[in-house]
């Protein structure tokens, strides 16, 4: 038991650089607090005393304004920080070194039975405000933002964000989401392709044209003012014009 509690007492000076000493974790950390009232409840509630578990568990409450169920199952080292308004629903699963910031709520939608509450692996950080709703499961190394709302199993080692909230990172690199409405026709890109390409080949065609063009009318010119040099009389001063 001594083994725990310094492991809990750790993980909040490791995860919390404002820890200054185990005695100011023990005597103001709402989260440690938490964490020691639910493993109490908890055993209560193992050992059939359920009524005497609640009891705890709502004292807690009072005490420290987080709930967790005394059914919940949570492994070691949770960190609840600063911890006001966290919920936590009785057929939660927690693994071992997880995070929890304030107003996080890992609860039920109202619509199932049974295990109706989240399943988190290990290393998991939910933001806060995030709520997790449903009997879903939560991947290993796996980041909620602030406020999302997880309505759907994320895998290991994502980021999720937004409401209903989606993964965007996966092992650090960025999710590119294909819009699965406005899909890229491929036939139609190809003929905008080549009608672009119509189009340049057509002006470089019209601007040879001009060039030829233009060239032929300056050897033209050319060639009319070397028949001058040489004194041969213009095309158009014929005699008849001289008269
Ligand atoms: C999500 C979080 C964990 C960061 O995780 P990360 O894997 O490092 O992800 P990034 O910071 O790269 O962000 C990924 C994307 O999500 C967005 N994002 C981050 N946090 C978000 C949030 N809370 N809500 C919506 N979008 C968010 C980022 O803008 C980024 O968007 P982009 O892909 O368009 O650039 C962090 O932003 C967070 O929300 N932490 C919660 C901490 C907390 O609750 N603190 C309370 C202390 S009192």
């Amino acid at each position: 038991m001594f083994e725990r509690i310094k492991e809990d007492i750790a993980v909040i000076r490791e995860k919390d650089p404002a820890a200054r000493s185990a005695l100011e974790v023990m005597l103001l950390y709402n989260g440690f607090k938490a964490v020691r009232m639910y493993r109490r409840a908890h055993w209560f509630f193992n050992h059939n005393m359920k009524f005497l578990a609640r009891w705890i568990s709502q004292r807690c409450v009072k005490k420290t304004n987080i709930e967790i169920h005394p059914g919940a199952q949570i492994g070691r080292r949770l960190f609840i920080d600063h911890g006001t308004g966290v919920v936590i629903g009785e057929t939660t699963v927690i693994g071992d070194d997880c995070t929890l910031y304030q107003g996080v709520t890992l609860g039920g939608t109202g619509k199932d039975k049974g295990k109706r509450h989240p399943t988190l692996g290990n290393h998991v950080m939910v933001g806060s405000g995030a709520k997790v709703l449903g009997p879903i499961e939560i991947g290993d190394n796996v980041r909620i933002a602030a406020g999302a709302v997880v309505l759907s199993e994320i895998p290991d080692d994502c980021t999720a964000v937004g409401v209903p909230a989606r993964v965007v990172r996966r092992n650090g690199a960025k999710i590119v989401e294909l819009d699965q409405v406005h899909i890229p026709d491929p036939v139609a890109q190809e003929l905008c392709r080549l009608e672009h390409r119509l189009e340049l080949l057509e002006k470089e065609l019209a601007r040879f044209r001009t060039g030829k063009a233009k060239s032929e009318e300056s050897s033209r010119t050319e060639e009319v003012s070397a028949a001058e040099d040489a004194g041969v009389p213009k095309a158009d001063s014929s005699p008849l014009h001289d008269e």
